[in-house]
């Protein structure tokens, strides 16, 4: 198997603090604590610029070892996007939406992103040795399925007899699990792209009910695509947003061992 050492930090006397960027923590719990999923949207049009920022912010998105393993669907055709709203199953946060997205995990590419990885790392000409082998040895033995998800077995094997002396990751594993993996990245791109439309004044409807074959089929992506979530987007109109926000209390969620 391949032996590379990832993970080592310096000495902590090697590690003080450096200044980062300062940013507005007000500014930010604002935006998180005025987004609402919103169900009604005026007919309000947003900004070309504000859809591009907001875009950009999404694709800033955290992601598993940078592969970008997503796509957004931007629909604006009037007849795809009336075609989407339905296999949205109608829903009025769908149907009055100024903007329509589909958030797309796209585990089924992780290997050309692989290689647009080494092929950038190559572009820039000072990427250490480490960061190379990361992505010609570890992500293909992290991300292979083989051919039908075949893999899998072998790789569970694997994984759990090493598993029984030393820490060892254990997922992502087969085809379902390469599923997981894709939507758990995604899933963090809609939430940036959701706070970025609040941040700008606009506010969304993160949907899952919708049909997910469907719409792969209308966007033109493959089975092994996976559907994170259509995203609406607008002006919150009167009515759209459906009560006060509730949460379970932090006690039973949040768990400090
Ligand atoms: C993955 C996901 C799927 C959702 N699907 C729908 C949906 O199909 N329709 C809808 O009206 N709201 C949908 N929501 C919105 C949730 O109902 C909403 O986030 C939740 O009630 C909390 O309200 P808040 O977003 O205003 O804080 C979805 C949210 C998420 C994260």
């Amino acid at each position: 198997m391949v032996k590379v050492k990832m993970f080592e930090a310096p000495e902590e006397k090697s590690r003080p603090s450096i200044e980062a960027p300062i940013t507005d923590s007000k500014a930010f719990h604002d935006v998180v604590n005025s987004r609402r999923s919103v169900r009604f949207f005026s007919n309000d049009s947003i900004p070309q610029e504000v859809i591009d920022q907001c875009l950009d912010a999404a694709l800033k998105a955290p992601n598993s070892s940078n592969l970008q393993a997503w796509e957004i669907h931007h629909v604006v055709d009037a007849v795809k996007k009336k075609e989407l709203v339905r296999l949205c199953l109608g829903q009025p946060a769908a149907s009055t939406a100024k903007e329509l997205f589909v958030f797309v995990a796209r585990p089924d590419l992780w290997k050309r992103n692989n290689q647009w990885m080494l092929d950038e790392f190559d572009r820039r000409g000072d990427m250490p040795e480490k960061a190379y082998q990361y992505f010609r040895k570890i992500t293909p033995m992290i991300y292979t399925t083989g051919f039908l998800g075949l893999a899998a077995p072998f790789k569970w094997l694997f994984y759990n007899i090493r598993g029984i002396r030393k820490p060892t990751p254990r997922e992502p594993m087969g085809r379902w699990g390469m599923q997981v993996w894709g939507h758990k990245s995604t899933a963090l791109a809609c939430a940036h792209f959701m706070l970025a439309m609040r941040a700008h004044g606009f506010d969304t409807c993160p949907m899952e009910g919708l049909d997910s074959k469907r719409v792969k089929k209308l966007l033109g992506v493959p089975r092994q695509a996976g559907i994170t979530m259509a995203i609406s987007a607008g002006k919150r109109a009167q009515g759209g947003v459906f009560g006060d926000r509730f949460r379970f209390e932090s006690k039973h969620i949040v768990i400090k061992h």
